[in-house]
């Protein structure tokens, strides 16, 4: 009798143990994934997880393979696109020769009709301000039949035809990349490109035409462009914003603001976590001790560190910095968005793109596309002097329930796509969006020149008597 108690006893703890293991190995599977082990497992799921910054900088994305199928497109007829672009033969240094790429002798352009000669642009936290890669693709495949895209801008050979002239300097890349005196140089490559470029450009008909009014220049990144920028500041700029320039160089009326090119990963609208799947109240993840603007970060880190569900540390981009970004946002309800050293950052556009309701501290931010675009159906704007006041961030926040927060979120996922830097560029994205924007710059150009020459005809020939 004892020996049977003892046998089942045995039998039993047995079943114990192997349950145990069971459950112990189900629950590491189950929390394996990232360091918030608070967070869902659904949650995890929705994430594509390895997908590497590096090879998103490549164009060639998931439409290469069905574009590479597609029989030749029709090119685009000049007259039916929305802004006829004259763009200037730049030798390759000052654009993709900065890539590495080099041509077959006197090749000036890449042959971007085959994806696979394109040259990459670099990933990690220079695709911030690739702009100029995607805005530079985008016309030249204009003249290709076999990359299927919107007609929106179309490069065309005679420059009297054109609404604007495009200058394919990639100056953020310059600045990132070759900022650095090398050898026993006494200028960067970076000083170096800019003077020639403005020299170039003050020798062209074209500039000299408007004094370089209808020219299209690119400076996404705040720093690009720091010589040049003075004397070329009549041109239209393609800016983050304006916070590193004095107002007559670059402003709202004659400059385009275009969004950063974001480092996380988008979510699928179809995959997007809901209200209940974002444990995380509110998410910030950054420097904290900025300059200039940035002092703001810091107070508001005293003022939130210690509430629950609010995740506010430094991080940076290395170390897996963008990748927990990715996973945070993703997770959170709200994004905040705090001035930093420049009034933009590009975590309003991660934010976006993770479908985080972003809530906007700066000030003096410039938004993109704000003309067409009413930023306040999908993100909360609090002047910095409120956000500092204590408790005001968190009664605002934890006020706007569900339903309220439901229908941003739905708003975030439809504009989304206007975030998204594309190649080939599709109806709607950011490159076309920013073509239809600079159009309606020049349209202002054009309205600004005839109000002011109303006159000029009685004048001539009050003058030819
Ligand atoms: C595209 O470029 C690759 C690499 O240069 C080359 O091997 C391939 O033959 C090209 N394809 C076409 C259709 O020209
Ligand atoms: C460019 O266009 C203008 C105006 O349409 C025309 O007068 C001129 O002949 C053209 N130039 C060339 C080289 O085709
Ligand atoms: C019109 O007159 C202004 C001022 O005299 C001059 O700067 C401008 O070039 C003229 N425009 C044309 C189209 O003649």
């Amino acid at each position: 009798m004892p020996e049977k108690r003892v046998f089942s006893s045995r039998l039993l703890s047995c079943l114990i143990a192997i349950s145990m293991f069971f459950l112990i190995l189900s629950c590491s599977l189950l929390f394996r994934i990232g360091d918030n082990a608070f967070v869902p497992r659904s949650i995890y799921k929705l994430i594509v997880v390895d997908q590497s910054i590096e090879s998103r900088s490549n164009p060639c994305n998931d439409l290469c393979s069905e574009s590479k199928q597609l029989k030749p497109v029709a090119s685009c007829d000049p007259d039916q696109a929305v802004l006829k672009v004259f763009m200037y033969d730049l030798p390759p240094e000052f654009h993709f020769g900065l890539l590495g790429w080099t041509g077959k002798p006197n090749q000036i352009w890449p042959n971007v009709g085959n994806f696979s000669e394109i040259p990459k642009y670099p990933g990690g936290l220079n695709l911030q301000h690739s702009i100029e890669y995607w805005l530079t693709l985008d016309l030249l495949s204009s003249l290709t039949t076999s990359v299927p895209r919107s007609c929106t801008a179309v490069l065309v050979h005679n420059s009297s035809q054109a609404d604007i002239v495009f200058v394919p300097f990639f100056s953020s890349l310059s600045y990132n990349r070759h900022s650095k005196v090398e050898g026993t140089g006494e200028k960067s490559t970076n000083d170096i490109l800019q003077e020639r470029l403005v020299e170039y450009l003050n020798g062209q008909d074209e500039w000299k035409r408007f004094g370089g009014k209808d020219h299209l220049i690119m400076a996404h990144h705040p720093n690009s462009m720091l010589i040049a920028r003075w004397k070329l500041g009549s041109a239209m700029f393609v800016l983050a914003d304006f916070g590193r320039y004095s107002d007559q160089i670059a402003n709202i009326d004659k400059d385009v603001i275009a969004p950063y090119r974001h480092v996380v990963r988008t979510i699928d609208a179809s995959n997007s976590p809901s209200f209940e799947q974002r444990p995380i109240l509110v998410y910030f993840q950054g420097a904290i001790y900025r300059k200039d603007g940035g002092v703001i970060r810091q107070e508001l880190y005293y003022l939130l560190k210690d509430e629950k569900d609010v995740h506010f540390t430094f991080g940076s981009a290395g170390g897996g910095g963008i990748r927990k970004a990715s996973t945070g946002m993703a997770a959170s309800k709200f994004c905040l968005n705090i001035a930093g050293d420049t009034p933009s950052s590009n975590r309003l556009f991660d934010a976006i793109v993770s479908h985080c309701v972003p809530v906007i501290i700066s000030d003096e931010i410039e938004l993109p596309y704000e003309d067409v675009l009413d930023y306040s159906k999908f993100s909360i704007f609090v002047p910095a002097s409120d956000a500092c006041k204590k408790g005001y961030l968190m009664n605002l926040l934890r006020g706007i329930k569900r339903e309220k927060w439901t229908e941003m979120w739905e708003n975030l996922k439809q504009i989304a796509p206007h975030f998204e830097y594309e190649y080939p560029s599709r109806p709607g994205d950011a490159v076309d969006m920013i073509w239809k924007m600079v159009s309606r710059k020049v349209s202002t150009l054009h309205y600004k020149a005839r109000r002011k020459n109303r006159y000029n005809m009685s004048l001539q020939f009050l003058n030819s008597r």
